[in-house]
C-alpha cells in the first residue's frame, strides 16, 4: 500500500516536472509540448523515430530529414531541418540540442523545438508535413518573434528605414527560391554596420504558404527594430536579422534577380489581388457547397473517397474512353483526359491486367503509391477496378510533358531558369521516392517523357505503374529490365541489378537532354560514328568544351553559362559506372542547390552501350515484358 502510494507521488511529480521542464528549463528555446498524453508505446516509437532522423542526417549527409514509426498503431511522424549555410556535422550538432529538448516532452503527443540554426518536430499525425502550420494555439498564431535588447549604435540615423527595406526585400524573394530559403547581407554606410538575415520556409509547404508566413514574420520582425536583432518562429518558417555575422559572405544568396520580377509585377498585382477576392469569394461558396454535401459521410468514407472512383463515372466522364479523350499512349496502356463531376479535370489511365496474381500485386502497389505526396510527384488521386481494367486516376496536367518541351512540338520554350527548376524538381521527387517514404521505391523508368508540367512549370514525375517496391535492406535485387533504352544504367539493362542508382543514372540523362535539347538517343550528326548523348556530352567535356553542348535556343549570360556547366558535369556524375561512383538523389537536390558542384569528386569516362547487338538483345528482352517504347 504505502509501496503503491509513493509510487503515484513519484509518477504525480514526474509528470508536474516534465510539464514544467519543457518550458522552465530552456527559456531560451522556443518549444512546445502539448497534446494528449502518450502512452509509454508512443513515447518507445518516438525515441525510435528521433534516432532515425538523426542518423538520416549523418549518414545521408543532408539538412532536412524526416521519419515515422507506426508500430503497434502508435503513429508518430517527425522532421528535422536545418538552416542551409549550416555544414552536416554542425547541423547534427544543433538537432542533437534539439532532440535532447525535445525529449523532454512526456506530457503531450506533439511538440516541438526551435532553435536559430534548426528546429524539431514531431506529431502524431502525418498531416503536418503538407500544412505545418497548424494552428494549434488558442489564439490560432503558431509563431513568435524574439528581439534583441541592443539598439542600433546611432538611433538618429535611417537605419530603422534601411532594415525595414532589407527585411522586404527577404520576405519578396524567399518564396520565389527554389529551395524557399534566403541568405543576404546589407551594409549600412553610416551606421558602419552590416546586417545579415536568413529566411527559410519548412521543406514541403508550397509557395502560397511560406508566403504568408514570411508576411507575418516580415511584420512581426518590424516591430523588433530599432533593435539590433530579431527573429521569428513559426512552423512554416523562420527569419532572422541580426547584425552578428550569421553566415560567412560567401553563402550569400543573391536575390537581385529574384527581386526585379517582384517589383515588375506589382502592377500586375493590384489587379491580381482584386481577382483573387473575386476567387476566395467563389471559392467560398463552392466549400460551403461542398461542406454540405459532405458532411454527412462518416469520416471513414471519406478516407476511402480519395482512393475508390465507381468505374461506370470514370466510363462516362471519359466519354467511354473515346479517341478524342486520349491525352497519351503510355508503355501500359493509354491515359484520357476526364472531367469529373463537371468541373474537375483529371487524368486516368486505363491498364489492363489479365493475371489475378499480377492484378493483386498492382492493387497492393497502388494503394501504396496513393499515400506518396510530394509535389514533384504526380499524385494518384484514386483508383478503380473492373475486370481487367484497372483504371487509375491522376492529377491532370495541361502542359504535358517535358519531351515536347525539349525537341517536340514547343522546342525553345523553355528558359534556363525553369529548366533549372525542373531539373531540381525531379531530383527533389526523386530523393523523396528513395528515402522519404517508408518502404524505399524505385522508378526504374525516369525518361523525359514521364516528366509532366504543371501550369507554372514545375516537375511532377509520372508513371509509377513500373515501379516495385523494395524493402530497405534489400538494394540490389536481380530483377528483370523494365526502363527504356537510352535512359537505362548499363549494369541494369544488361544484368538487371537494380538499386536507386539506376534512378540517379536516368537522371542524369534527363539532365542532359534537357540542357541540350537533344533526345539521349539522337544520333551526333556531325560524325560518321555512333554517338549518343551521353557519349558526345562526355567528349565535349573532356575538351573543356562542354558549352557547346548547350541547346542553342538558351540564350544564356555568362554566369547562367557557367552553372549550365557546372549541372552538365552534375549530370556526368550522375552517369557514372559502377552505381557506386553515382550519388544518392539528396546528394544531388545539395549539389543542385548549394552551387558547390562536384567538390572532391573526380569523373572518369562513363560506360557506353552501343553494341548494336546488345541493343538487340536488351530489345528483345523487353518485349517480353510489355514495354512498347523502344
Ligand atoms: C526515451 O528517451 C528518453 C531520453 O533519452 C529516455 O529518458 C526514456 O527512458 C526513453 N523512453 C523509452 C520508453 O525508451
Ligand atoms: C519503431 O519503434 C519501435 C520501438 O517502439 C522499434 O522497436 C521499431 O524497430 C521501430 N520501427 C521502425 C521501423 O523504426
Ligand atoms: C498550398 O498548400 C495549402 C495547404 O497544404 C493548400 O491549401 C493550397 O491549396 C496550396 N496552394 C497551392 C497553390 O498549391
Ligand atoms: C542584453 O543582452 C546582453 C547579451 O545579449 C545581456 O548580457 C544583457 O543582460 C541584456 N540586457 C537586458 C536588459 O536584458
Ligand atoms: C539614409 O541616410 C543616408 C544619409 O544620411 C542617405 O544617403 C540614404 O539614402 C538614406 N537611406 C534611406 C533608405 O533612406
Ligand atoms: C567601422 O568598424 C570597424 C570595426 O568595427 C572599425 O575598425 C572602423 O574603424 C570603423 N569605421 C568607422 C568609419 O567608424
Ligand atoms: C567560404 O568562406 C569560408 C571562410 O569564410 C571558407 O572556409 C570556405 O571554404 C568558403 N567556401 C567556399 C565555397 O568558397
Amino acid at each position: 500500500m504505502a509501496a503503491l502510494v509513493v509510487l503515484a507521488v513519484l509518477l504525480l511529480t514526474e509528470t508536474a516536472i516534465s510539464q514544467s521542464d519543457t518550458h522552465a528549463n530552456y527559456p531560451n528555446i522556443p518549444n512546445h509540448c502539448r497534446g494528449s498524453l502518450p502512452t509509454s508505446d508512443f513515447i518507445k516509437n518516438r525515441n525510435s523515430t528521433l534516432d532515425d532522423l538523426r542518423m538520416q542526417l549523418v549518414s545521408k549527409r543532408v539538412l532536412y530529414a524526416r521519419a515515422q514509426n507506426l508500430s503497434g498503431g502508435n503513429l508518430v511522424f517527425a522532421q528535422a531541418q536545418c538552416r542551409n549555410y549550416l555544414s552536416v556535422d554542425r547541423c547534427v550538432e544543433c538537432i542533437n540540442i534539439g532532440v535532447f529538448n525535445i525529449l523532454k516532452c512526456t506530457v503531450g503527443d506533439s511538440a516541438y523545438v526551435f532553435l536559430d540554426d534548426c528546429s524539431v518536430r514531431y506529431e502524431a499525425f502525418a498531416d503536418f508535413y503538407n500544412n505545418p502550420n497548424v494552428n494549434e494555439e488558442p489564439d490560432g498564431v503558431t509563431g513568435f518573434s524574439i528581439c534583441g535588447n541592443l539598439s542600433a549604435s546611432q538611433p538618429l540615423s535611417n537605419y530603422s528605414q534601411i532594415v525595414d527595406d532589407f527585411l522586404s526585400d527577404i520576405r519578396d524573394a524567399t518564396p520565389k527560391t527554389s529551395n524557399l530559403y534566403v541568405a543576404n547581407i546589407r551594409r549600412i554606410a553610416n551606421e558602419n554596420a552590416t546586417v545579415y538575415a536568413v529566411a527559410q520556409c519548412a521543406e514541403n509547404i508550397n509557395q502560397t504558404i511560406c508566403q504568408a508566413c514570411m508576411n507575418i514574420a516580415y511584420n512581426k520582425l518590424k516591430e523588433c527594430l530599432p533593435s539590433t536583432e530579431g527573429k521569428y518562429f513559426d512552423n512554416a518558417c523562420f527569419a532572422k536579422y541580426s547584425e552578428t555575422p550569421l553566415f560567412s559572405d560567401n553563402q550569400t544568396i543573391d536575390i537581385t534577380n529574384i527581386l526585379k520580377g517582384v517589383h515588375s509585377s506589382k502592377v500586375a498585382m493590384i489587379v491580381g489581388v482584386i481577382g483573387g477576392l473575386v476567387l476566395l469569394f467563389l471559392i467560398f461558396v463552392l466549400c460551403l457547397f461542398r461542406l454540405r454535401k459532405t458532411s454527412k459521410k462518416t469520416e471513414q468514407e471519406d478516407l476511402n473517397r480519395t482512393l475508390n472512383y465507381n468505374y461506370k463515372d470514370l466510363q462516362l466522364a471519359t466519354n467511354n474512353f473515346s479517341e478524342e479523350n486520349i491525352l497519351g499512349k503510355g508503355g501500359f496502356g493509354e491515359v484520357f483526359k476526364a472531367i469529373i463531376d463537371d468541373k474537375n479535370v483529371v487524368a486516368v489511365k486505363k491498364l489492363q491486367v489479365q493475371d489475378v496474381r499480377a492484378k493483386e500485386d498492382f492493387v497492393n502497389e497502388v494503394k501504396l503509391i496513393s499515400n506518396v505526396h510530394h509535389r514533384n510527384l504526380l499524385r494518384l488521386l484514386g483508383w478503380s477496378i473492373e475486370g481487367s481494367d484497372l483504371l487509375l486516376v491522376l492529377e491532370y496536367m495541361a502542359n504535358g510533358s517535358l519531351d515536347q518541351f525539349l525537341w517536340g512540338a514547343k522546342r525553345g520554350t523553355l528558359d534556363w531558369n525553369q529548366r533549372y527548376e525542373i531539373i531540381l524538381g525531379i531530383a527533389k521527387g526523386l530523393a523523396h521516392l528513395h528515402n522519404e517514404f517508408h518502404v524505399k521505391i524505385i522508378h526504374r523508368d525516369i525518361k523525359s517523357s514521364n516528366i509532366l508540367l504543371s501550369d507554372d512549370f514545375k516537375a511532377k514525375i509520372a508513371d509509377f505503374g513500373l515501379a516495385r517496391f523494395q524493402p530497405e535492406e534489400e538494394t540490389h535485387v536481380n530483377t528483370k529490365f523494365v526502363g527504356t533504352l537510352g535512359y537505362a544504367a548499363p549494369e541494369y539493362a544488361l544484368r538487371g541489378v537494380l538499386s536507386e542508382k539506376v534512378d540517379t543514372y536516368s537522371f542524369g540523362i534527363v539532365i542532359l537532354e534537357i540542357i541540350s535539347g537533344r533526345r539521349s538517343t539522337d544520333i551526333n550528326s556531325d560524325r560518321p560514328s555512333m554517338e549518343y548523348l551521353l557519349e558526345h556530352a562526355w567528349k565535349l567535356y573532356e575538351k573543356k568544351l562542354h558549352i557547346k553542348f548547350i541547346d542553342e535556343t538558351l540564350n544564356l549570360n555568362e554566369y547562367q553559362q557557367e552553372r549550365v556547366m557546372k549541372i552538365t558535369e552534375i549530370a556526368l556524375l550522375c552517369t557514372q559506372s559502377p552505381a557506386s561512383n553515382r550519388p544518392t538523389m539528396s546528394e544531388v537536390v545539395l549539389m543542385l542547390q548549394n552551387d558547390r558542384s562536384l567538390g572532391e569528386r573526380q569523373l572518369t569516362r562513363p560506360t557506353f552501350m552501343q553494341n548494336q547487338d546488345r541493343r538487340i538483345h536488351i530489345a528483345s528482352s523487353m518485349k517480353n515484358n510489355g514495354v512498347s517504347n523502344v
